[in-house]
């Protein structure tokens, strides 16, 4: 990628192929484009849709993170995209969206699909941000969606073995009409912890998969990955208490961390 956040490739049947890392301020025009796609792909992601506005005005650099929104032109036309932070804090990369547009899904590059293609780039990215101690990518896989975890396995993510779910706006436009009204949505939702064990609509069971970073060994890092992983939902993304039983059960020593926060400035400034 050059200065400008740009990586110019050709797939392998020809197809002029960008990535273009919307942060810094830098290809506002693309902006709707990444939007537009995001939206089709995650219809109930409403606020998270419209946060990569937000995100593409700020630096990518954050207090303990750096922001990364990728989107894939091919031949002139938004057909990918991909959304990741590195959290420097925890030495791993927080997978948050992958799409490809229905008809760029056959797209190769070196051979190699276009969505293998962009987990490497996450990875090689996140090695690029931590430094050799990074321990690679970890995403959620909502509702068990055993389609889309036998398919992520098939690409070499490893399935890891503790509870999770995910916050979310519920699916349906009625009650999420009635979540809005609640004051629910992502920014603004306050979970309380006992909800990952007993319940809650607004909670979605979730799987984390784990794309190990390149020569990292996974067996010997796994149960640190566990909790620097969940660690990296639970305690940065959903701010749940750090002290509740079942968080200190799964984060372990993580919680002795300090949160890396989006809001501010590398510096640790509040952006506006
Ligand atoms: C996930 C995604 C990026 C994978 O793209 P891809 O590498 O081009 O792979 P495909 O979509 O062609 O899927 C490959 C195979 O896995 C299957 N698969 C992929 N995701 C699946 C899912 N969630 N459920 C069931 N099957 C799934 C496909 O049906 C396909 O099967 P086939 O080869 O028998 O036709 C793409 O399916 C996508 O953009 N999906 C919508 C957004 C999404 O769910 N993103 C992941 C969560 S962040």
């Amino acid at each position: 990628m050059n200065q400008f956040g740009v990586l110019r490739l050709e797939g392998d049947n020809a197809e002029q192929i960008e990535v273009c890392d919307l942060v810094d301020g830098r290809h506002g025009h693309l902006v709707a484009g990444m939007q537009a796609l995001h939206a089709e792909h995650f219809p109930t992601y409403v606020t998270e849709t419209a946060g990569i506005a937000i995100d593409a005005s700020r630096p990518s650099a954050r207090y303990g993170l750096m922001v990364h929104q990728w989107l894939v032109t091919i031949d002139g036309q938004p057909a990918a995209l991909q959304i990741m932070d590195s959290n420097l804090v925890r030495g791993i990369g927080v997978a948050r969206f992958t799409a490809i547009g229905g008809s760029h899904r056959r797209t190769r590059i070196g051979g190699h699909r276009l969505s293998a293609w962009l987990t490497t780039l996450a990875s090689d990215t996140l090695v690029s941000d931590v430094g050799s101690n990074a321990l690679g990518l970890v995403g959620e896989v909502e509702e068990f969606d055993e389609g889309a975890i036998t398919f992520w396995l098939s690409l070499g993510h490893r399935l890891l073995p503790i509870p999770h779910a995910e916050r979310g706006e519920r699916s349906q436009p009625e009650a999420r009409a009635q979540d809005h009204a609640q004051g629910t949505t992502w920014d603004d939702l306050v979970l309380q912890t006992e909800q990952l064990i007993e319940g809650d609509p607004r909670l979605r069971p979730s799987a984390l998969m784990w794309v190990p970073a390149a020569g990292v060994d996974a067996d010997a890092l796994q149960q640190h990955v566990c909790e620097a992983g969940s660690a990296a939902w639970l305690l940065d993304e959903y701010a749940l208490d750090a002290f509740h039983p079942l968080v200190v059960a799964t984060v372990g020593d993580q919680a002795n961390l300090s949160s890396p926060d989006r809001n501010r400035d590398a510096a640790g400034i509040a952006l506006p």
